[in-house]
Formats: C-alpha cells, sequence, structure tokens
C-alpha cells in the first residue's frame, strides 16, 4: 500500500439507468438476500432522462465510510448498503494507479474507507425506482474502484442485495430477473433479453403525480403479502411463469399488441394482490382523493382509446405509487397520446408546456404541440362522446417526462463531471 503519508485520492465515476417493470417483482421468499417469488421483466429508461450519478472515492485519509445523497449526507450503516459494502469487498482486488503513483493491494481494502457522492436527476422521492438506480449505480462504481473481477450478472446478484429492482439496472434494453432456486441466492440475477436497439421505436411517458414520500414501505407491504394473499401464491405459481415466456416472445418479435395486454395485465394484477393483503395496500392512501383519481383516469383514459382503435396503441403500468408509466408503440401514437394527456390533465394556468413535458421534447415538436398557448383550445379525443369540464383534473399531474428505452450503466471519465473533489474526496 502506498506510504500513508501521501494525499491521493482515487476516483470513479459512474452513471446508471433506472427501469420499469413490465411483469412486477412483489414479494420476497428471503426477506435479508432478497430473493423475490416470481421472475420479473423491466424496460430500461434513458439515463438521459432519468439517471443516477454516482461518484466513488477512496483515500488513506478517509477514516470512516460516508455518503452524501443529492448533497446531503446519509447514513451508510443500514444493512442493505452494509451487504452490497460486504460483498464487493470480500470481492475487491489489486489498483494501481503509476501515474498517481497509488498501489493498492486486495488485502488492503478492509482497511481502507470509501466516500460516496450520488445524484438523482430526477425527483428521489417520487417514487420513480429511485433506489434501483441509485444501488445499481453504488455497486457498479464501487466495483470498478475496488477492480472487482466479476462479470455484470454476479454483480447484479450483488446490487440485488441493496434493492431488488436495482439488479435490473445494470442491463439496457429489455431486462429479465430470474428469481433463482439457490438458498444462497447465486442464481438470482440479471440478464439481458434484447438491448436498447432492438425496439427503439417505444416511446414511454412518465407521469409525475406526487413528489410526496409513499407511506407504506415496499418492504413491508410486500412481507404482509406474502403473509396473507392467496392470490399472490397464484400469481407467483400460476400466473407469472405463463406471463414471462410470453412477455419474451412478444419482446423477442416486437409485437405491441401482446406487449401492451400483458403490461396492462400485469400492472393491474399488482395492484389487485395489494388489495387482496390483509390489511389491504392501498398504494394511494398517502395521496389525495384527486391523486386516486388520476391512477383510475389514465387507466381509464388508455383502456377507452385501445379499445375505440381495436388494437392496442399504448400499455400503461403502475408500480406502488400513483405516477403512471405510459408506453406508446411508436412515436406517432406518443404525439396523440400527449394530446389526450393535455386534454385530460391540463397544467395550472401559470405553467408553460416546456416545463410541463420535459426530456425528449422532439415528440412534442413532431405533434405539433410545441409553442401550443392555449392547452383549452385542443379538441377532445375523438372516442369521448362529448366534452364534460368534469374529465378534467388541473394540476393533478406535476409534469412529464417523454423518454424511451435507454443504454445500461457507463463509467464517466471526464474527471470534471465527478461529484467529489479530487483533493480532498469531500463534495464538490
Ligand atoms: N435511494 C434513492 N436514491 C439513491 C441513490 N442515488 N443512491 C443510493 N440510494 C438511493
Amino acid at each position: 500500500m502506498a506510504d500513508e503519508s501521501q494525499k491521493w485520492v482515487l476516483l470513479v465515476t459512474a452513471r446508471t439507468p433506472t427501469n420499469i417493470a413490465v411483469i412486477k417483482y412483489w414479494g420476497k421468499r428471503d426477506e435479508k438476500l432478497i430473493l423475490p417469488v416470481n421472475d420479473s421483466i423491466s424496460v430500461t429508461l434513458d439515463p438521459d432522462h432519468l439517471c443516477t450519478t454516482t461518484t466513488v472515492a477512496v483515500s488513506p485519509t478517509f477514516d470512516h465510510d460516508r455518503m452524501w445523497l443529492n448533497g446531503k449526507e446519509i447514513s451508510l450503516s443500514g444493512g442493505r448498503f452494509q451487504s452490497c459494502l460486504r460483498e464487493l469487498r470480500s470481492r475487491a482486488g489489486d489498483v494501481e494507479d503509476k501515474e498517481k503513483g497509488i498501489k493498492i493491494s486486495k488485502e488492503d481494502w478492509g482497511k481502507l474507507h470509501i466516500h460516496i457522492a450520488s445524484y438523482n436527476n430526477f425527483p428521489t422521492a417520487a417514487g420513480l425506482a429511485s433506489s434501483a438506480a441509485g444501488l445499481a449505480c453504488f455497486v457498479f462504481s464501487l466495483a470498478k474502484l475496488m477492480n472487482v473481477n466479476e462479470d455484470q450478472s454476479k454483480l447484479s446478484a450483488i446490487a440485488r442485495q441493496g434493492s431488488g429492482s436495482a439488479c435490473r439496472s445494470l442491463y439496457g434494453g429489455f431486462v429479465k430477473w430470474i428469481m433463482g432456486k439457490e438458498e444462497n441466492g447465486s442464481d438470482s440475477v440479471a440478464v439481458q433479453l434484447a438491448d436498447e436497439k432492438h425496439w427503439d421505436e417505444l416511446v414511454i411517458i412518465v407521469a409525475v403525480v406526487s413528489s410526496r414520500q409513499k407511506e407504506t414501505s415496499s418492504t413491508s407491504g410486500m412481507r404482509e403479502t406474502v403473509e396473507t394473499s392467496l392470490l399472490l401464491q397464484h400469481r407467483a405459481k400460476e400466473v407469472v411463469p405463463k406471463r414471462i415466456l410470453k412477455m419474451e416472445e412478444a419482446i423477442r418479435n416486437r409485437d405491441f399488441a401482446s406487449f401492451a395486454q400483458l403490461t396492462c395485465a400485469d400492472s393491474n394484477q399488482f395492484h389487485a394482490v395489494c388489495l387482496d393483503t390483509s390489511p389491504p395496500i392501498f398504494y394511494m392512501n398517502d395521496t389525495s382523493h384527486r391523486q386516486k383519481i388520476t391512477y383510475f383516469r389514465i387507466i381509464s383514459l388508455v383502456e377507452k382509446w385501445n379499445r375505440a382503435e381495436g388494437t392496442p396503441q399504448v400499455a400503461y403500468t403502475f408500480d406502488a405509487g400513483p405516477n403512471a408509466v405510459m408506453i406508446a408503440h411508436n412515436r406517432k401514437v406518443a404525439g396523440l397520446l400527449l394530446q389526450r394527456l393535455l386534454y385530460h390533465f391540463p397544467p395550472n394556468t401559470d405553467a408553460d408546456l416546456s416545463s410541463y413535458i420535459v426530456g425528449d421534447k422532439s415528440i412534442l415538436q413532431d405533434a405539433g404541440l410545441e409553442g401550443l398557448k392555449d392547452v383549452e383550445a385542443l379538441p377532445p379525443p375523438p372516442e369521448i362522446k362529448d366534452n364534460i369540464p368534469s374529465q378534467k383534473s388541473r394540476g393533478d399531474v406535476s409534469y412529464f417526462i417523454c423518454t424511451r428505452p435507454g443504454k445500461g450503466p457507463v463509467y464517466v471519465s471526464d474527471e470534471s463531471h465527478a461529484l467529489l473533489n479530487p483533493e480532498t474526496g469531500l463534495p464538490k
């Protein structure tokens, strides 16, 4: 190891996407190792619009492990961070940076301390799977810093111990988390089904409904479901195994009708399982009545439109929170979806469209909506018979994010993007 008097700091920065499950993970068979009761499938979202950036650093001058999330120091003492750190440290390798005169042997990692700074480019408490991107980035960046010589699937099993759905954020495109059979969880890993270019015409629109923290934590909710819901047993044993095969086929063949039918059905069954829990879990119970209405309005809007067209145009899926994720077949459909969303969920009068619809704004341009001054003047969609004012939910959606299937984690080599100061190892 380098002379302790040396004041070197070694940094790694990485960027990791979030993901949305189209076949849901709900229910653990092992709480500590985070082993699920069924396989799940997700779409990775474009990190240009939703991602976590994390810088990790090691230095002989650090006297304990520290972490900052979105600029605020947080505790690393939680079991989940500790599980990931323990797994990574036990696999750490020798590291040498000749330019900086740094030499760390693998035995040193048990004594050295690390600093971690992480930043989510979307609201952390909005229920947008920030812990998935966050824990994936934590593991991915530390594995590089510590020269952990494991493939991506082994890293996914480490990230899984931080946050179940984090394992799926280690790949881009379409990803399956295999539940595995082993008691030690070694075969509960993520695999890539197809990369983000395989089906790049899909457009994903996220309706951010609330930035309040959800009341029921997923962990306790899942535990209560496993203990009390018979529907979960049926779902895990009978429904999901068949659905996984069909979803893999739909993705392979870019069969949108099947993809949309499976996605909506699985979201609805996940919410049915929550209701089948005793006491029932109402995932919108922390939010207002109006926000519950948003959930039902979006489902009804999409179901009516799909039925009117005779074939699905859009899929919807809701996680454990009020935000809606809609997946449109292509850019043309996405433009028509935005028109409908603006009709049903107009912004508050003072909000302008450029801050109400963020992310890939080219969808707005293509749909001829850019610069639209009077949202009120939008005609009702044809599947709505009358322009009834009560169908509008003004101000219920905070904003929409337009995005697409995206790539997996990447290292950021440009040190100017690091979140820690390269001299001190403290947040910039
Ligand atoms: N939870 C939410 N965001 C996170 C992040 N970026 N890193 C670790 N945990 C998180």
